[in-house]
């Protein structure tokens, strides 16, 4: 059904998420209204620089984390006490939601720390290839992406976005219709599926632009896979005491050691987003959707994923 946004000038089609939200179709994929107002800004105004590194997701796959060890391996070694005194999404914000957008919340906007040492720049955005393509191959910018299983990501942002409608009292909602949601690609930036699909094609064609990596292999081997991303950011790890560094790295942006400090613990809710602080920072486990979804939703997401995945080694 075609509607009028009331964010925008432009008509699109919309469909109803949870409780009251709505969610509109731009370019083949669903967005709140503030991110897709932020979006529209990102592609009319965003100019990335060569030296510029974008971090993408689709959301609850690990962003956070990804800010905290892009940060640390690019700014090592000054960045272990940066992360000590500031959000992780203070110190990589968000395309569509920090820089560009609009505040949605009145409290004050969260601080943006001179987001690098270096001459780099270190941006994130949800913005699905298909959509910012264009824009980021603009220039030499670097990419990163990460992508974690359909399922898990699908518990996460299910306590996430329960979280936010929990304060105002309310049940959490049905697991069965955000799994449909999944399936069905009306989720917020899906479909998740294409979201994935597109960045992924991009790193097997162009693997020096970028870089592909999930939240398992992280958590599996976070070591290993730390070094492949200095290496690709252009600061490998070197020297005698190399392994001593990585180990900082890894160890200073784990979920137990970010969970501990004060800042990470805050209950404050930042103008660009409607969560508190403390909000990105859950279990971090692996698997965790085996505590909640029934052997019916594992098998309905799992033949989508078969089908989408199809001939790449993902999940499938
Ligand atoms: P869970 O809800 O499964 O615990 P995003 O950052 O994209 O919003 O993703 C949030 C998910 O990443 C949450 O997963 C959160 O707990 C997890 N997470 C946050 N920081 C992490 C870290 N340093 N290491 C591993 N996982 C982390």
């Amino acid at each position: 059904m075609e509607i009028q946004n009331p964010d925008s000038d432009s008509c699109f089609p919309k469909v109803k998420y949870w409780r009251e939200d709505v969610l509109y179709q731009f370019q083949g994929f669903w967005f709140l209204p503030r991110h897709l107002q932020g979006t529209k800004q990102v592609l009319d105004q965003f100019k990335p620089l060569p030296n510029d590194v974008i971090l993408a997701s689709f959301p609850k796959t690990g962003t956070t984390w990804l800010k905290a060890l892009l940060y640390s391996v690019i700014n090592r070694p000054s960045s272990i006490n940066q992360l000590v005194t500031n959000h992780s999404h203070e110190l990589v914000p968000t395309l569509e939601m920090q820089v560009y957008g609009r505040p949605v919340a009145n409290s004050p906007p969260g601080h943006f720390p001179s987001n690098t040492s270096s001459s780099t720049s270190i941006l994130s955005t949800h913005i699905p290839y298909q959509i910012l393509g264009e824009t980021l191959n603009s220039s030499d910018c670097r990419v990163v992406y990460v992508a974690r299983n359909p399922k898990d990501t699908l518990i996460s942002l299910w306590h996430f976005e329960n979280a936010m409608y929990l304060g105002q009292k309310s049940e959490p909602q049905p697991l069965e219709n955000i799994v449909s949601n999944l399936c069905e690609g009306t989720v917020v930036f899906g479909p998740y599926f294409e979201h994935v699909l597109g960045y992924q094609k991009e790193s097997l064609e162009r693997p020096d632009k970028f870089f592909f990596i999930t939240y398992e292999e992280l958590k599996s081997n976070p070591i290993t896979h730390v070094k492949r991303l200095a290496k690709f950011l252009g600061c490998p790890f070197v020297g005698e005491d190399m392994e001593t560094q990585v180990e900082e790295v890894v160890r200073s942006c784990s979920i137990e050691t970010l969970k501990n400090h004060e800042v990470n613990k805050s209950s404050d809710v930042p103008s660009w987003t409607m969560m508190p602080y403390d909000a990105f920072f859950r279990k971090g486990q692996v698997g965790d959707h085996m505590n909640y979804l029934t052997k019916d939703m594992i098998e309905r997401i799992d033949a989508i994923t078969r089908k989408k995945f199809h001939g790449i080694n993902l999940w499938g």
